[in-house]
């Protein structure tokens, strides 16, 4: 397969505008973006992001999971090579995470097409369903059933936070799709991301080769216990859930700073019920997001978790129920496809240095089938998952002509001669 030097560069302008423009969908007053997978602004935002599929002259398909596929055609009758990435976003997200992905493969289709480049393998751009996991358990859901790992039937009748399932909100936004789910292989699956954490800002380089993705373990800790007056009863006759939640927490952060290295744990949600001034805690649920590259490690830390939680409520007397809301374990990347970022990025004049990624990400879970990695760019102060998200146009340049030349290589020029 020929790929010839081209001097193609993406329009940077452009897909910054997109940017903005997909921002608007969900935007919160003060700055940042709500949309939440399967949501009526999730929804607004696949029909504007297919409405510039469609203006590309893509042909879209919607599988049963919601997952988005527009593609077009290559010379040969193979599988595509995979652009993907997620327009999902958590409650207060930034305009980058995901969407940078899905707009930059349209921008690389819609700059091939105006240079009239036509290429061997077809190439789809993906958008997949609820990679965040903010609304519904677990993260990467679409990306997942698409390769297999997750399960259809499951993941339909997974319950979320607002106590509904993915089915009937699949239904009410219109993208329960027919095709059926990873009927469409994939070549090889490239994915650009903003990095999420400071290393590239820190260090001064401009792209990530990512190598890999470290594992990835939530779980649901529901404590119940007993309501009683919070000034009448002695500390010695309290069965106080909010406590057992509230020194887990404090457990976890020590744990992770123990063991050092990769190891991080968060406390994202606690919810105590009846949730009052005056009223010991009768039940508190609480999440527990830990990850680590070494999975012994990971799995270590997971069981010192679990243990811990089982002896503040031998101690507290209340009753424990857990819940594994994600378990992925670390996933590393091609070397090839990692090895041609960093030749790409190198030609391009870029800086470049080899990095994991922190966060869960789509091309996690195609890895184990096909060539796949990912490109980063730098995110300003190392903030994601906050309305402050903030990625600047020439990095965004940069990372699309990446992209491009991943693409490129990925799906071969089709030879005019
Ligand atoms: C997804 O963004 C995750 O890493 O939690
Ligand atoms: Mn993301
Ligand atoms: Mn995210």
């Amino acid at each position: 397969m020929s790929t010839p030097q081209i001097h193609l560069s993406v329009q940077g302008s452009r897909l910054c505008e997109r940017i903005q423009a997909l921002a608007q969908v969900g935007a919160l007053k003060g700055g940042g973006v709500c949309r939440l997978a399967l949501t009526p602004a999730d929804k607004a935002g696949r029909d504007l992001v297919i409405s510039w599929m469609t203006e590309l002259g893509l042909s879209v398909s919607v599988d049963r999971i919601g997952n988005i596929m527009g593609l077009r055609a290559g010379h040969v009758d193979a599988p595509p090579v995979f652009i993907g990435s997620h327009i999902d976003t958590v409650a207060t997200g930034g305009a980058y995470d995901g969407n940078l992905g899905v707009l930059a493969g349209l921008e690389v289709l819609q700059c091939l097409a105006e240079a009239g480049i036509e290429t061997e393998l077809p190439i789809a751009v993906a958008i997949f369903t609820n990679e965040e996991g903010a609304r519904f358990a677990p993260d990467m859901m679409g990306s997942g059933v698409h390769q297999g790992s997750l399960d259809l039937e499951e993941m339909l009748a997974v319950e979320g936070i607002d106590g509904t399932t993915v089915g009937a909100d699949l239904e009410a936004i219109g993208y329960a799709g027919e095709s059926p789910c990873g009927s469409q292989r994939a070549s090889a699956f490239i994915e650009l991301h903003v990095e999420q954490g400071p290393l590239l800002e820190e260090e001064g380089f401009m792209i990530g080769a990512v190598e890999g993705v470290q594992g990835i373990s939530w779980t649901e800790f529901l404590w119940s216990g007993v309501s009683n007056h919070a000034g009448t009863t002695p500390m010695r006759l309290r069965h106080d859930a909010g406590y057992a939640a509230a020194d887990l927490a404090c457990f976890v952060r020590d744990l992770a700073l123990d063991h050092g290295g990769d190891q991080v744990a968060t406390v994202g949600s606690v919810q105590l019920q009846p949730n009052l001034v005056n009223v010991i805690a009768n039940q508190a649920r609480m999440t527990v997001d830990l990850r680590n590259t070494d999975d012994q490690v990971l799995k270590r830390v997971e069981r010192q978790t679990l243990e811990y939680a089982k002896s503040l409520a031998d101690h507290e007397g209340l009753e424990l129920e857990t819940r594994i809301l994600a378990r992925f374990a670390p996933v590393a990347f091609s070397q090839r496809l990692i090895g041609l970022v960093e030749k790409h990025a190198t030609d391009l004049g870029h800086s470049v240095r080899r990095m994991p990624s922190g966060a869960g990400h789509d091309a996690q879970m195609f890895a184990p089938n096909c060539p796949s990695t990912m490109i980063f760019v730098p995110s300003k102060g190392g903030i994601s998952h906050n309305i402050h998200e903030y990625t600047a146009p020439e990095e965004i340049q940069a990372g699309g002509d990446v992209l491009l030349r991943m693409v490129l290589a990925l799906a071969g020029v089709r030879s005019t001669g």
